[in-house]
């Protein structure tokens, strides 16, 4: 990107670009902070990128629960979902689509992460498993052609600022083929309520961000463990207008 001399724009502390309109600077704070011993202003993807890389690099992934989630392995198991093609933003370690592709499912995963990608890359080619591995931000790069069946997704809505989420949800509507289905596990709620990643969620957010274009939003309590212990998420199913 070029600019003028004598731009003042505030410049992000990562990439030393200035915040834009479709790329604008926000703080640094909670976990990224503590991942990037600094603070200050940066663009979303390159705090979420180098945060990332940093613990994965590290093995300090406390949303980390070393197998694929229990109500993910249910819905496969009672055939709430059968084999197609599915699409996981974000998938860390990946346990949810090793344990996807192990069963039928052709599974394409996105990560800003390339420490994350590379790791998973090394896992599924030991496991013998056929995964399209992406690096970038699912905001801005993956699959548009509307092709997927499923879009699977744990503890990732709850990692973008609020301000993305309605961008989120059109790429959502991108990347499943009409009547495709969203399947999230998400964050819940807690006090005080979060101003930092992980974000927290409860049934009227979930409902109204995806009201516009999904249909059929069931909303189910479930429990996620972490380093820290059992969190209480939602498990969401909702079918693409
Ligand atoms: C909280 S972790 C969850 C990982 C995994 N789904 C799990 O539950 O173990 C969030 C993941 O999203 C990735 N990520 C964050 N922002 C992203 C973005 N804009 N696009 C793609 N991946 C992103 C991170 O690198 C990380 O792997």
């Amino acid at each position: 990107m070029s600019f003028l001399m004598g731009d003042e724009r505030p410049r992000c502390i990562l990439c030393n670009e200035p915040s834009t309109d479709d790329n604008p600077l926000l703080e640094v704070r909670g976990w990224i902070q503590t991942m990037l011993g600094q603070d200050g202003m940066a663009h979303h993807p390159c705090m979420a990128r180098t945060a990332n890389d940093v613990a994965f690099s590290k093995g300090d992934v406390p949303w980390d629960i070393s197998r694929p989630h229990p109500a993910l392995v249910n819905l496969v198991k009672t055939k709430r979902i059968v084999p197609g093609r599915v699409f996981e933003p974000g998938p860390g370690l990946g346990h949810d689509a090793v344990y996807l592709a192990s069963n039928g499912f052709r599974v394409t995963v996105l990560d800003i992460s390339k420490r994350a990608v590379s790791m998973l890359r090394k896992c599924i080619e030991k496991l013998g498993l056929d995964v399209d591995l992406i690096v970038g931000d699912v905001l801005r790069n993956g699959p548009t052609e509307g092709e997927f069946d499923y879009i699977f997704e744990r503890s990732f809505l709850q990692t973008l600022p609020p301000t993305q989420r309605a961008h989120y949800v059109l790429r959502l509507t991108e990347i499943l083929k009409p009547k495709g289905e969203y399947i999230g596990i998400i964050r819940g709620p807690r006090e005080p309520i979060p101003e930092s990643q992980p974000y927290a969620f409860t049934r009227n957010m979930i409902e109204q961000l995806l009201s516009t274009h999904f249909r059929n939003i069931e909303i189910t309590r479930v429990l996620s463990g972490s380093n820290n212990g059992q969190s209480e998420y939602f498990l969401v199913i909702a079918c693409r207008r």
